[in-house]
């Protein structure tokens, strides 16, 4: 009955890690050259709901912006633009935020988490959710390329899909999350293979930035933590460490995994792991140098960013315009 559309966000949090990269950049990009009709937002309003520096923010906008397009995103087959600048995200989220129950927010497991490390919490953090429903909705989206973790906010964004159906007729489909549950799925941090790679990690090596410079990521690599087998073979239960760069490897130089592993049949870890490195370094550098001009020319990013908005409006106030008819707005 809907017409497959796909819609992702991603926070301007400053840099990618390998992880967001390999997760969920480099799969938004393979879903646009697949000829999906594809919607990726820079959702700047989640970014403020705990405390931020204003002239940070804006430079992690642009930063993200210049990313995703270094990354291969292609603003002629997806649009992209920034979340505040299509003011209909917040007017349906106020919306929807009338149709949520409390309890039903306060279950979610990455509120229970975040609230936990915030003294005061803004009301902002624990709705949240509700905006991410809404940002999904507002396109009538089928399909949400997320990680694991998001899977509870599609929940209830299918929750309110339904719930607004009933209440006001057929309006949402009900989206599907596209998640890849397979181990080779989640990048693991360099220092601790039994944790996701995560921004919030502390130990600065345990994360690969996407900018880091080639002698910071062959410097981390190397201190990469494996055991104590110097053979190099992909058991992501028992062997979590050196898994983790099978996968890193297979999937920068596009490998399948059984053959990075063949490969190495010859050479042991730590001669493993500068191989490994090299990939990563010749994978990233183009993407880095393209960042790096992107941000140099910021009036097109500007004006590229711009014209995604355009577009994205246009979708947007037809289905508001239809949303409030519905409700007696
Ligand atoms: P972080 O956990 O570093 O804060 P986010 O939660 O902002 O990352 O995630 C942004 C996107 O990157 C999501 O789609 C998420 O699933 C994906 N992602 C984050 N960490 C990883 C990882 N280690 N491996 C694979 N994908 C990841
Ligand atoms: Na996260």
């Amino acid at each position: 009955k809907y017409p497959r559309k796909i819609f992702s966000g991603i926070q301007p949090t400053g840099q990618l890690h390998l992880g967001n990269y390999l997760g969920a950049v480099q799969k938004w990009t393979q879903l646009q050259n697949s000829g999906d009709d594809v919607t990726y937002c820079i959702v700047d309003m989640h970014s403020i709901t705990i405390p931020q520096n204003p002239a940070v923010l804006r430079e992690n906008i642009f930063e993200m912006a210049a990313t995703m397009l270094a990354c291969g995103l292609d603003p002629q087959k997806s649009t992209i633009f920034v979340q505040s600048s299509v003011q209909e995200h917040t007017e349906l989220g106020w919306i929807l935020s009338c149709l949520c129950t409390m309890p039903r927010l306060g279950h979610l497991p990455q509120y229970k988490e975040k609230s936990r490390t915030v003294k005061d919490v803004p009301l902002g953090l624990y709705v949240y959710p509700v905006l991410q429903a809404a940002d999904i909705m507002l396109y009538k989206a089928t399909h949400v390329p997320v990680g694991e973790d998001q899977l509870q906010h599609i929940q209830l964004t299918q929750h309110l899909s339904r719930i607004f159906n009933t209440k006001f007729g057929q309006t949402f489909p009900i989206c599907h999350a596209m998640i890849d549950n397979h181990d080779a799925a989640r990048i693991r941090s360099l220092r601790n293979p039994a944790k996701k790679m995560s921004k919030s990690d502390l130990d600065t090596k345990a994360t690969i930035n996407i900018r880091d410079a080639p002698e910071v990521i062959v410097e981390k690599i190397k201190k990469a933590v494996t055991d104590f087998t110097s053979d190099v073979t992909y058991e992501p239960e028992a062997r979590p460490g050196v898994s983790n760069l099978v996968v890193i490897h297979s999937m920068v130089s596009g490998t399948p995994i059984e053959k990075v592993v063949a490969e190495a049949r010859a050479i042991d870890t730590g001669r493993y792991k500068l191989r490994v490195a090299e990939a990563v370094v010749e994978h990233l550098k183009p993407i880095r140098l393209a960042i790096d001009e992107h941000l140099a020319q910021k009036n097109d990013l500007i004006h590229l960013l711009e014209s995604g908005a355009e577009r994205a409006r246009q979708v947007a106030q037809q289905n508001i315009v239809e949303v409030k008819e519905k409700m007696g707005l």
